[in-house]
C-alpha cells in the first residue's frame, strides 16, 4: 500500500490516517502520540472558549513538534425567544427531578446564566497560536473566518453529512472535505438540512467522491484493514478513526465508561439529541430513554449546557446511566493499549492486506 498521496502532501504527514478529533475524549497526549508517529492528530476543542482553546494547544505542543488539527464546532447559535425560555424552565425541572429520583445532587444554570461560546474566538486563538490545519464540524464557516484563516496559511477540513454539504464546503474554498458516515460515533456534522440525513457511510462516500475534486477524509466505521480499504477503493484518500481509539490509554473515558464500552452490543448504540439538542451515536441508557419520552428536549447548544452538570456529577459518582457515551456501529475490542500502538497495528495489517 502506498501511504504518500494528496492528504499526506498537503498535511506534511507519512501516513494519511486521522485520529478523530473526539470533544471530550481527545487529550493531547492522544493527539501527540498520533502525530509523533506521523498520522494527523486532532485536538478537539468543542466549544470552549479561547483561553481553554489556547491551554489546550499548548499542552499538545509541549508534548510534540510535529502537525496536528485544532477541531472546533462551527455552529450556529438560536436566538433566545419566549418559547426557548419557556422550554428550558419545563427542560430543567424535568433533568432535576430525574437526577433526584436517581440519587444524583446537581444544579442546573438558570438560562440567563449560562455562557454560550461562538467559533470566532476560536478562530483568532488559533491563529495567534500559530495552527496550520483546522478542522470543524456542526457547520460551515463564515466568509471571514475563511479569508481569516487561508490568508495565514491554514489548510482548511469541513466535516459533511450529504452530497449537498460537501458542494457547500468545496465552493466555499475548504481544502479538505471529511466525509462523515452515519455509521459514525459521536455528534452528525450536518448543517444543510432540518433532519440528518439518512444516507449510508458506502453509498455517501461513493457519491460525494463523483460530485467533488478536493481529497476527501473518510469517518465511519473505520476499524480494520477491510474497512480502511473498502474506504479508499470508494475514492477516500484519508482515514478518520475514533470508535477504535475509545479505549486507549490516552482516551480521557474514565475506566467505568471503558468497561461500559466493553460490554456494548449492535442494539444498545442509537442516534439521540437527549443530551446535547443534536443527533449523537451512542450507548442507549437510562437518562436517554427517559428523555426520548418527553418533549422536553432544547436545540443545540441550550440542551448540551442542560445536561453538562448531570454528566459531570454522574461521571464523578462512576454512574453509566446519566453520562453520554458517544460510539459508533463497528464494535470492536476496544483496546487498552496506546493510541500510536493502535494505529501502527492498523497500519500493518493495511501493509499485509494490499500485497
Ligand atoms: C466520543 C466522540 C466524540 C466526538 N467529538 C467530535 C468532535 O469534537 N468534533 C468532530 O469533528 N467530530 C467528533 N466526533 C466524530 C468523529 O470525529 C468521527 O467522525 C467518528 O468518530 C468516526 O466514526 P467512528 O467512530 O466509527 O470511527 C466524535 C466522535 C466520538 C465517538
Amino acid at each position: 500500500m502506498k501511504w504518500v498521496n494528496d492528504i499526506t502532501k498537503l498535511l506534511g504527514i507519512d501516513f494519511p490516517i486521522v485520529q478523530a478529533p473526539m470533544f471530550g475524549v481527545t487529550t493531547p497526549e492522544m493527539v501527540a502520540n498520533t502525530a509523533n508517529i506521523n498520522c494527523l492528530g486532532s485536538l478537539a476543542l468543542g466549544d470552549l472558549d479561547a483561553e481553554k482553546s489556547v491551554e489546550a494547544i499548548r499542552k499538545t505542543k509541549r508534548l510534540t513538534s510535529k502537525p496536528f488539527a485544532v477541531n472546533f464546532f462551527a455552529h450556529n447559535i438560536p436566538e433566545i425567544t419566549d418559547t426557548l425560555k419557556a422550554d428550558y424552565v419545563k427542560a430543567k425541572i424535568f433533568v432535576e427531578q430525574l437526577a433526584k429520583q436517581n440519587n444524583l445532587i446537581i444544579t442546573i444554570p438558570e438560562l440567563d446564566e449560562l455562557k454560550i461560546n461562538s467559533y470566532d474566538e476560536q478562530v483568532d486563538a488559533i491563529i495567534s497560536e500559530n495552527c496550520k490545519i483546522v478542522s470543524f464540524t456542526f457547520g460551515n464557516l463564515d466568509k471571514r473566518s475563511i479569508e481569516k484563516l487561508k490568508s495565514s496559511g491554514t489548510v482548511l477540513i469541513g466535516t459533511c453529512t450529504s452530497v449537498a454539504e460537501a458542494m457547500i464546503l468545496e465552493k466555499s474554498g475548504i481544502d479538505i472535505i471529511c466525509v462523515q458516515g452515519l455509521e459514525a460515533g459521536g455528534h452528525r456534522g450536518s448543517f444543510a438540512l432540518e433532519d440528518i440525513p439518512k444516507i449510508g457511510g458506502l453509498s455517501l462516500l461513493a457519491q460525494v467522491s463523483e460530485a467533488i475534486k478536493i481529497p476527501i477524509i473518510y469517518a465511519g466505521g473505520i476499524y480494520n484493514s477491510k474497512t480502511l480499504l473498502a474506504s479508499k477503493t470508494l475514492g477516500a484518500s484519508g482515514f478518520q478513526i475514533g470508535s477504535l481509539l475509545l479505549g486507549s490509554a490516552e482516551s480521557a473515558l474514565a475506566d467505568f465508561e471503558k468497561k461500559r464500552l466493553r460490554k456494548v452490543n449492535e442494539s444498545e448504540i442509537i442516534l439521540t439529541k437527549s443530551f446535547s439538542g443534536r443527533f449523537a451515536r451512542g450507548i442507549k441508557n437510562t437518562f436517554i430513554n427517559a428523555t426520548e419520552q418527553t418533549e422536553f428536549i432544547l436545540p443545540y447548544p441550550y440542551q448540551n449546557k442542560l445536561t453538562s452538570e448531570l454528566r459531570r456529577v454522574a461521571k464523578y459518582n462512576k454512574n453509566a446511566d446519566f453520562v453520554n457515551i458517544w460510539v459508533g456501529q463497528s464494535i470492536n475490542e476496544f483496546s487498552g493499549q496506546s493510541t500510536a500502538k493502535i494505529i501502527q497495528n492498523l497500519i500493518e495489517q493495511t501493509e499485509c492486506d494490499s500485497r
